[in-house]
């Protein structure tokens, strides 16, 4: 005989994300005494600043303290980004983590602080909580009476029951389309939300498990509810200070909201947000839950920036602050200033600075295999080998890029591989950063506008402008 089992039907779930460069990193690889693996969630090495940031997760979860302010250092390409990016995924969904640019405050149509403060604020959660009453029982019986003629309303009467007792409802017109839309039966327990009217199926009562033969094996069963039919729930919603600034905002109104076009937010706004959100702390209605506010490139803000920084940080609703940068010691900007990081020193003491090292060979191995694995890209021993030489004496970036293109080399010879001559190939096509300065040393007279060769003390730009750690 054939077999007639039903094979459930498979879904192929297409992955929607893209691979990015951080898209390997899945949290900060943390032990529960918060010691940094040395491999773990796509993070390899740089244990000291994992677990400095693991200690400002703790911080964070604690929710006590605000205003604290966290600067990683370190040369290019050391994985400041990268463990940011960490920070984000360990702190989970409920928690506001907001990631910036110092740059992005310039090409905003508004001004420089407003964008700030706008996001500080997104940077704060508020957990408020919401009770509502429902009605939770198993249907004993529905029963509708259709009226005579055939039109007009109709009316019905809904039985139900917990294990200590049993309550005949009125039903309208409305929660008769529900009951049929949702297709309630007598022996399924439901919840009704008295203020919505929205009503839930929850499963069928174990009293009617005979009934599974009829049933099939997607029914779920559930206890019959105990006590009474009417019973309080507690629903809790997370929102950011700035989405209720929005919301409030008279202005812009909520659709802001969806088009991100928001503007300037009034300062009487947020006053009265402010004086709203603490009355709410006070009857216990509401919670604060401090988020994360992430500056990448933080030399790029500027000294109005900075000072409003300064003071932003002392106020009790600030999140944590975390910003990053890989300047070494170099001009403020808006100043002739020079300071150390591109920050002005009374800002910098306000912080806490976490330096980030160059990768060793061995890190830098394991950091490429892992993006291989990301890019399922299969590579061999000793083409992984010589990738890892490249990544140590050009960079750890150029040497991930060109994973890709190697990839691409293979496949179109059509290996499954990428061998060491794949890798050789791309070297020799694309140009890292040292190579190419070469190259232009060596033929500078055939590009335009080159100062080499004219006047080397006109330069527009203070020498210092680009400086990075490298130089200093
Ligand atoms: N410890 C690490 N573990 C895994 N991947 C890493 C690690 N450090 C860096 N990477 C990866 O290496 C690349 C470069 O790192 P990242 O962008 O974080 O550098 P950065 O310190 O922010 O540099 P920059 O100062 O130029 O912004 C990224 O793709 C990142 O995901
Ligand atoms: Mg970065």
């Amino acid at each position: 005989m054939a077999d007639t089992t039903k094979v459930p039907e498979v879904r192929e779930i297409t992955r929607i994300e893209r691979i990015g460069a951080h898209s390997h990193i899945r949290g900060l690889g943390l032990d529960d005494a918060l010691e940094a693996r040395q491999v773990s969630q796509g993070m390899v090495g740089q244990c000291k600043a994992r677990r400095a940031v693991g200690l400002i997760l703790e911080m964070i979860k604690d929710g006590k303290i605000a205003g604290r302010a966290l600067l990683l250092a370190g040369r290019p390409g050391t994985g400041k980004t990268a463990i940011a990016m960490g920070l984000a995924q360990a702190l989970g969904q409920d928690t506001p983590f907001t990631a910036m640019t110092g740059s992005e405050i310039f090409s905003l149509d508004m001004c420089k602080t407003e964008a700030l403060c706008q996001a500080f604020r997104k940077s704060i959660g508020v957990r408020i909580k919401e009770e509502t009453e429902i009605i939770e029982g198993e249907v004993v019986e529905i029963q509708i009476d259709r009226p005579a003629t055939g039109t007009g309303q109709k009316v019905g009467k809904l039985t139900l029951k917990t294990t200590e007792m049993e309550t005949i409802y009125d039903l309208g017109t409305k929660m008769i389309e529900s009951l049929t839309k949702e297709k309630v039966q007598a022996g399924d327990i439901i919840t009704i939300d008295k203020a919505t009217g929205k009503i839930s199926k929850l499963g069928r009562s174990f009293t009617r498990a005979r009934d599974y033969d009829a049933m099939g094996a997607q029914t779920k069963f559930v206890q019959c509810p105990e006590g009474e039919l009417q019973k309080r729930k507690e629903v809790v919603h997370t929102v950011t200070l700035h989405e209720i600034d929005v919301i409030n905002s008279r202005t812009q109104g909520f659709l802001a909201l969806f088009s991100g076009d928001t503007g300037e937010i009034k300062s009487e706004v947020r006053e009265q947000i402010n004086a709203k959100v603490a009355e709410w702390r006070e009857e216990g209605k509401a919670e604060i839950v401090p988020g994360v506010l992430f500056v990448d490139e933080v030399h790029m803000l500027d000294i109005e920036c900075f000072s409003y920084l300064n003071r932003a940080l002392e106020s009790d609703m600030a999140p944590v602050l975390i910003m990053a940068t890989n300047r070494g010691i170099t001009r403020i900007r808006g100043t002739n200033y020079q300071s150390p990081h591109g920050m002005p020193i009374d800002l910098l003491d306000r912080l806490i600075i976490v330096h980030t090292q160059p990768y060793d060979e061995k890190e830098t191995k394991q950091i490429l295999r892992i993006r291989c694995e990301e890019e399922d890209v299969e590579i061999c021993d000793d083409a992984l080998t010589v990738l890892t030489r490249i990544g140590m004496e050009t960079s750890l970036r150029y040497a991930i890029q060109l994973i890709t293109t190697a990839n691409l080399v293979s496949r179109k010879r059509k290996a499954t591989e990428v061998n060491m001559d794949d890798i050789k190939r791309v070297y020799s096509l694309f140009l890292d950063e040292s190579r190419s300065s070469q190259f232009l040393k060596e033929y500078q007279e055939e590009f335009m506008f080159n100062e080499m060769a004219s006047n080397d003390n006109d330069s527009v730009e203070p020498a210092n402008e680009n400086d990075n750690m490298e130089t200093v």
